[in-house]
């Protein structure tokens, strides 16, 4: 789907999330939700928030379970995603702080692997992910999924591609203060997902996002992962659909 600008699409992706929050609300359910971090999502979760603050719409059943986090990463810090998500929807809505699952970049590297496989017990206990929303990084990762991340791949540690760290050298005020690990959902937990969002703005995104879609699906491009599901939809705006 292509937009004229991010602003039309991210309205749009906000706009299916709260149809089925609400759906679900009216069925008594609750509406589970995979969600990314990144400059991308950002007009999502404000659009979200209008919708609270001037449409009533209430975040109290809806379960929530972030992609990734940097490893180590103290949650306070600038750079957490656990403080991000707070800035940009958590603490601007009623979500219930026990439905907020975001991977945890402070445990004792000897418990990684439990708590990743607890992260993934967390997600099948809930239901599964009922809409996943996720950005593109110029390695073609989604979440953390870095080349070479196959379609089984599940919760883990995993290396970060030097392309990744460069680009997220201005949040830490140099590349050398970048980590260089991160614990992120895997490509098969995201597959997972019964609905995904991919969402891709700006024209420096647009090789990548030619080479997910029309490219070989192959382990070197997590993303292209996504031709094979069933309902993943691609939302972009026209500059990110320039080599398409
Ligand atoms: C990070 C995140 C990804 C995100 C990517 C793109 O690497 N872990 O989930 O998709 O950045 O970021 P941006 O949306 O700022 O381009």
């Amino acid at each position: 789907h292509v937009f004229q600008n991010a602003k039309n699409a991210s309205t749009y992706v906000a706009g299916q999330i709260a149809d089925l929050i609400r759906q679900r609300s009216d069925a008594g359910e609750n509406c589970v939700l995979g969600l990314a971090t990144g400059s991308t999502p950002v007009s999502v979760y404000d659009e979200l928030v209008r919708l609270h603050e001037e449409e009533g719409l209430s975040f109290q059943n809806v379960v929530t379970f972030n992609l990734d986090e940097y490893f180590p990463m103290d949650s306070d810090a600038l750079q957490s995603y656990v403080r991000f998500m707070q800035e940009h929807l958590f603490d601007r809505v009623d979500i219930k702080p026990e439905n907020v699952h975001i991977p945890d970049g402070t445990i004792d590297e000897a418990e990684v692997a439990n708590y990743c496989r607890d992260y993934e017990q967390a997600i099948t206990s809930a239901g599964g992910i009922d809409i996943q929303i996720l950005g593109i990084g110029r390695t073609g990762h989604i979440g953390f999924n870095e080349p070479g991340s196959g379609r089984e791949s599940r919760t883990r540690l995993i290396t970060l591609d030097i392309v990744t760290r460069r680009d997220a050298a201005s949040d830490f005020f140099g590349e050398e203060y970048v980590p260089s690990r991160a614990i992120t959902m895997g490509v098969g937990t995201i597959l997972e997902a019964k609905q995904i969002y991919l969402l891709a703005f700006g024209e420096g995104k647009a090789p990548v996002v030619a080479a997910a879609i029309e490219g070989e699906i192959s382990k070197s491009i997590a993303a292209s992962f996504l031709q094979d599901h069933a309902n993943a939809k691609i939302i972009l705006d026209d500059a990110a659909a320039e080599q398409l």
